[in-house]
Formats: structure tokens, C-alpha cells, sequence
């Protein structure tokens, strides 16, 4: 096998990121979508040209015709059909949040384990150089020791109706768009922190349409992290270390990539840009599949790193619960 071909598993709105993605790839190929209606999944593959289109989920899985799906459906079905999915000896990538309770997330791994195939949560920002260069920049010492970290993804949520809005369904703004700065700050320290505090807004649906919430490391270095359905589109990542700090701009979205900034500003309040190279963002989580696949080369994003999102999440939304801190074991 040379050409991974793919099959999407929903007519999802984020298909519309991934697809162009897939099709600039030399190794992949766009062969299938299914969804939970014939006419849907026949509409959807005539807009987009794709060969094959299945009426519903389990047909894609069972029909020999793919090597990995790409999985981006409501959060509470994707533990489900991930592991449907391996079990017919596909690859899977999966979209964040990976799952919404750590046993679903367990269930995964196993199964990708057993039945030997490449599995990967879809967090696109990990394989941009933006990220790859700041994780570079603090790795050499540039900003010291790192002291506190702070990270937002906010936007406005229009529509009422939307799959974010549904509690059982893994709605909220943490399980949504707070998982960016919570990833990215779990990346930069190493690992999940000691303990995490988070306070919530909870809208008319019952789900957090603000979150926000403090990861404490050890060592002492904390993380702000925020999100919310409330306020116009932001997204932002400040790392603050002993010797200066980085500025990240528009670090987790495609939208108006030309004013995705690195800044960092030194001791001695000097500013300097570091290039970013304007690659598209969802051409990474694509290739390192590809990678995975055709090479059994590990994926960028373990699934212990994973894993740890998830526990993050669920800490944080007890600890807001709650109204204490809650310590991750
Ligand atoms: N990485 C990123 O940049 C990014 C961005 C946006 C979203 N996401 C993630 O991608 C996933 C999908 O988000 P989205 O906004 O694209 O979702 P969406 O447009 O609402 O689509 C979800 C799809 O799931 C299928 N589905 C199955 N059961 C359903 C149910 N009971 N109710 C509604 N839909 C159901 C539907 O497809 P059929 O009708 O075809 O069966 C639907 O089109 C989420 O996990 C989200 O977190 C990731």
C-alpha cells in the first residue's frame, strides 16, 4: 500500500477542513463518506466529488472499500465508532475531544491495540510550525523557566441548536474549544498537571458556555485557560517565563492564517517576530496519519497524551462542580 485511501464517517461541517487536506496529499486519497441517511451521504458526495457514498455508518465500515476513516462526529458517538471502526481493521482519526468519559477512552485504546491499527486524536494546531517553533523556542531556554501560561478559544455561538449545546452529547465550551489551550499548555509543561481549579457559566441548555480554569504543575508553573460560546471569535496563547515571553497569535484556528503571529519579548522588553511559515493547518494531523500508516511511524499526538486531555477535562469540570480543587491521580 502507497495511497491511504479515506472514507469520512458523517457529513460533518469540519469534512470541508480535512477534505482539501487529504486531496493535497500525494499518499491519500478521498474515496468515501457515509452518512445516516442515503440522500444526505448522495447530496454530500456529489458537492464534493467523492466516489463513494454509503447510507449509513456501519456499511462504510463493512465495505472494504477504505483504509481509515476520518471520524467527526458529536463528541458522545466518538468512543463508539472508533472502535467499530478498528474492529473492521481500519485506521482511525478521530476528532477532539477524543471521548467524554476515560473508560471510552480506554475502550480506544485497547482496540487499537488489539486489532494492530494507527489511531489519533485530531488536534491540527500540534502539526503547525507555529506550535512546532515555540515548543522549540522554550525548549532552548529562551524564555527561562516557564512561570504561567495563558490560552483562549472563545467564540459566538449562534445557532441554538447546535450538537455543542446538547449535555449529553458532550456539549460545552471546555469539551469543545477549551481542550486548545488545556492541550497546548499540557504539551508545553510535559504533562498534566497536579491539580486544576475551573469555574463555569452554565446557559438555558446546561451546558459551560464559559469556562475557566487553573492547571497547577508541579514545579509551580500554572496555566490560565479559558473558553466560551459568548463573546466574538479570539483564540490566543501567552507563555510568561523567567526571562522573557512568547505571544502567540491565532494559534489554534485556519481562519485568517496571515495574521498568525510569533512574538517574543526578552528581559529587557525588546520584541523580536520569529517567521512563522503560513502552511495549511490541517495538512499535518493528514500526513502524520499517513506516516503512521504507511511507515508505522508514532503518531505527533500519543494517545497517553491523549488520554491526559481527556482527564484534564473531566478534573476540571468536577473541580467547577464541585467549587474545589481537584487533583489529578
Ligand atoms: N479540529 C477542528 O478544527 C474541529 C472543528 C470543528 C469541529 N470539530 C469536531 O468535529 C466534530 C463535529 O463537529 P461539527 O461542528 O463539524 O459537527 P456537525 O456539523 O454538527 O456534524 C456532526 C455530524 O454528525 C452526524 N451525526 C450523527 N448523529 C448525530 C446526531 N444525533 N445529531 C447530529 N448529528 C449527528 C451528522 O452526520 P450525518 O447526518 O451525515 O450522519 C452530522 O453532520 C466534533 O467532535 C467537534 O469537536 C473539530
Amino acid at each position: 500500500m502507497n495511497i491511504v485511501r479515506w472514507g469520512l464517517l458523517s457529513t460533518a461541517n469540519i469534512n470541508r477542513r480535512l477534505i482539501p487536506a487529504i486531496r493535497a496529499s500525494e499518499r491519500g486519497e478521498l474515496v468515501a463518506v457515509a452518512s445516516r441517511r442515503q440522500a444526505q451521504a448522495d447530496a454530500y458526495a456529489a458537492e464534493w466529488d467523492i466516489p463513494l457514498a454509503f447510507g449509513s455508518y456501519e456499511a462504510l465500515l463493512a465495505s472494504g472499500e477504505v483504509d481509515a476513516l476520518y471520524i467527526s462526529l458529536p463528541n458522545h458517538l466518538h468512543a463508539e465508532w472508533t472502535v467499530r471502526a478498528l474492529e473492521h481493521g481500519l485506521h482511525v482519526l478521530c476528532e477532539k475531544p477524543f471521548a467524554v468519559t476515560l473508560p471510552e477512552v480506554d475502550r480506544m485504546l485497547d482496540a487499537a491495540r488489539d486489532n494492530g491499527r494507527v489511531l489519533a486524536e485530531a488536534f491540527m494546531y500540534r502539526h503547525h510550525p507555529q506550535t512546532k517553533i515555540a515548543a522549540a523556542w522554550i525548549r532552548d531556554g529562551h524564555l527561562g523557566e516557564i512561570s504561567v501560561m495563558r490560552g483562549v478559544f472563545n467564540f459566538s455561538m449562534s445557532n441554538r441548536a447546535n450538537i455543542r449545546l446538547v449535555p449529553e452529547w458532550g456539549g460545552g465550551s471546555l469539551w469543545d474549544v477549551g481542550v486548545y489551550p488545556l492541550s497546548m499548555a499540557q504539551y508545553l509543561m510535559g504533562g498534566p498537571p497536579v491539580w486544576v481549579h475551573g469555574d463555569q457559566w452554565i446557559g438555558p441548555s446546561g451546558v459551560d458556555e464559559s469556562f475557566t480554569g487553573t492547571l497547577h504543575f508541579a514545579g509551580g508553573a500554572m496555566a490560565q485557560i479559558s473558553s466560551a460560546f459568548r463573546t466574538p471569535w479570539y483564540t490566543h496563547f501567552d507563555v510568561l517565563g523567567t526571562k522573557g515571553r512568547l505571544v502567540m497569535t491565532r494559534p489554534f484556528t485556519g481562519l485568517d492564517s496571515d495574521q498568525r503571529r510569533l512574538t517574543f519579548v526578552d528581559e529587557r522588553d525588546q520584541t523580536q517576530e520569529l517567521p512563522v511559515p503560513d502552511v495549511e493547518l490541517y495538512s499535518g494531523e493528514v500526513e502524520d496519519m499517513h506516516d503512521a500508516i504507511l511507515f508505522g511511524h508514532p503518531n505527533l499526538v500519543g494517545l497517553n497524551e491523549t488520554r491526559d486531555h481527556v482527564r484534564t477535562v473531566l478534573a476540571l469540570y468536577e473541580s467547577a462542580q464541585r467549587g474545589e480543587r481537584v487533583y489529578i491521580d
